[in-house]
């Protein structure tokens, strides 16, 4: 069957992995763990790197997912092993956090660095979107630099379910494979 390595990438603290979501008094599966399982998971240790295998029919093809949650914190060496072990990107940033938004293109550049001549497979995530209120980057913005970048871009809540995370994992697969 096939095999497709995913790396996610993003500062500490946009969602990658999951952890307590005090507004809503339970643990966010965060983005990874919610696609695995589409339920909370109560012990996660949310800052270590962490790989997992996933299998799922996407258009009647079993694929295996090798999936890469990276740490925000891990260093330049470790980052760009990560990046030549990847085929297929997902860069996250947190809606409420501005900050997040500004270290996606230069991890998009440090990605192309790394893996040229072949171009980056990637797509971009707004996390958070449950946090409307304290919102710091419009949807427009997101939209804007996704084009930039030349790859789709989701809006979602590993909080809430929003944005059908499961859907942003098997377009990136697609994505990957079609290469
Ligand atoms: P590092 O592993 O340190 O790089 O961070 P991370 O990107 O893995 O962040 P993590 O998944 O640990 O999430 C950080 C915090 O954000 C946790 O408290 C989560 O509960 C919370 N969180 C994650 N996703 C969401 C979301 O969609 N909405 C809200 N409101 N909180 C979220
Ligand atoms: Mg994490």
């Amino acid at each position: 069957s096939a095999e497709v390595k995913l790396a996610i990438f993003g500062r500490a603290g946009v969602g990658k992995s999951g952890g307590f979501c005090s507004h809503l008094h339970k643990v966010a599966p965060a983005l990874v763990v919610r696609f695995l399982t589409k339920r909370f998971i109560w012990e996660y240790d949310p800052t270590l790197e962490s790989t997992y295998r996933h299998q799922a029919n996407i258009d009647d093809e079993v694929v295996t997912m090798e999936i890469l949650d990276t740490a925000g914190q891990e260093d330049t060496i470790q980052r760009e092993g990560h990046m030549r072990w990847g085929e297929g990107f997902v860069l996250v940033y947190d809606i409420t956090d501005r900050g997040s938004f500004e270290e996606v293109l230069p991890l998009k550049n440090i990605l192309d660095e790394v893996k040229k001549p072949k171009n980056v497979t990637l797509i971009l995530v707004g996390n958070k979107a449950d946090l409307d209120h304290s919102r710091q980057v419009s949807t427009e913005e997101g939209e804007k630099l996704a084009t930039e970048l030349a790859c789709a871009f989701y809006e979602c809540s590993a909080c809430t379910g929003e944005g059908n995370i499961t859907e942003i994992f098997y377009e990136l697969c697609r994505e990957v494979r079609r290469r």
